[in-house]
């Protein structure tokens, strides 16, 4: 697997690859890699005949109080599980080469409407942040196909609206959320739990598959997800917020089967998220 930090190197062995009549998928990350990110890697192996990876840890994306500087950098480990897991390429831009006039003057992508509420609510500028990044990795790249976690449900759900609005030629696929044996989503901020934290953490995915199993069995939703609050409490959490959602991510309606929960919750100064799908009777 070959790394390369420079666009116009990143542009010639992509040359190489298309010249070949292959296919290419993208992965793109923020390093720190673990088994979620390397089921996008086997993922975009089955459907594409090439696999580039980017590790960018995305300054637009990040509020002002937030984790940025902090953000597990990992780049010798991250190579290693990539290239087993059987990556082709890694892009793994400086800032200064992605943001050359700095962040102020950076053109945006803003994706109304389905960046707003849930994390957009509490991150403001955030999904501008990820549209603007991901639209610049799709132009690089020009990827066939595109793979992201469903762990960050919104963010697929923008990124789709966003290849649809623009009709950008890019397949978009979402990958199952892979879970530790206890249920917790994995995640590069579980890192920053401590040991009663990482105990405490798995119950906002239990929370979670009790109100599932309840909307499943005909329960009221608001004292539902009144009771499920009470249980992240009891568990040690402050929740940023829990709501059930259509699968697109439009309000509950009647004739609503398909939704989602989507929880974020925070442990100390650490915020989880997490999301289950299920379907209302
Ligand atoms: P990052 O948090 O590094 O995640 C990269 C990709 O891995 C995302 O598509 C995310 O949904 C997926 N992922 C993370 N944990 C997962 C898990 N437990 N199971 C399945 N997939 C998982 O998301 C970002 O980076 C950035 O916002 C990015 C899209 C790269 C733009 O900067």
């Amino acid at each position: 697997m070959r790394t390369l930090r420079e666009i116009p190197l990143l542009r010639e062995a992509l040359d190489e690859f298309r010249q070949r009549g292959q296919r290419i998928a993208l992965v793109p990350t923020m390093g720190n890699l673990h088994e979620g990110h390397l089921a996008l890697v086997a993922e975009a192996r089955r459907r594409g005949d090439v696999v580039v990876a980017t590790i960018f840890v995305n300054p637009l994306q990040f509020g002002a109080n937030e984790d940025l500087d902090a953000y597990p950098r990992t780049l010798a480990d991250d190579q290693a599980k990539l290239e087993a897991a059987g990556a082709d390429l890694l892009f793994a831009p400086e800032t200064t080469a992605v943001y050359p006039r700095g962040l102020a003057a950076q053109t945006r992508v803003c994706v109304p409407e389905v960046s707003e509420g849930l994390c957009g609510g509490d991150r403001p500028g955030h999904f501008d942040g990820v549209a603007t990044i991901v639209t610049m990795l799709f132009n690089l790249v020009q990827p066939d196909v595109a793979c992201f976690g469903e762990k960050d449900y919104q963010q697929l759900a923008v990124i789709r609206r966003m290849v649809n609005d623009l009709h950008l030629p890019v397949e978009i696929v979402g990958v199952p959320i892979v879970r530790a044996e206890d249920g917790l989503a994995l995640s590069s901020r579980n890192g920053y739990l401590d040991a009663a934290q990482r105990d405490a953490a798995p119950s906002l995915y239990h929370t979670l598959c009790t109100l599932r199993d309840a909307l499943e069995a005909g329960d009221e939703v608001a004292p539902a997800l009144d009771d499920g609050l009470a249980r992240l409490r009891e568990a040690g959490f402050t929740p940023d917020y829990l709501e059930l959602r259509d699968a697109d991510l439009g309000a509950v309606t009647a004739t609503t089967r398909d939704a989602v929960l989507l929880a974020a919750a925070r442990l100390g100064p650490t915020r989880l998220i997490d999301n289950l799908s299920l379907t209302l009777p």
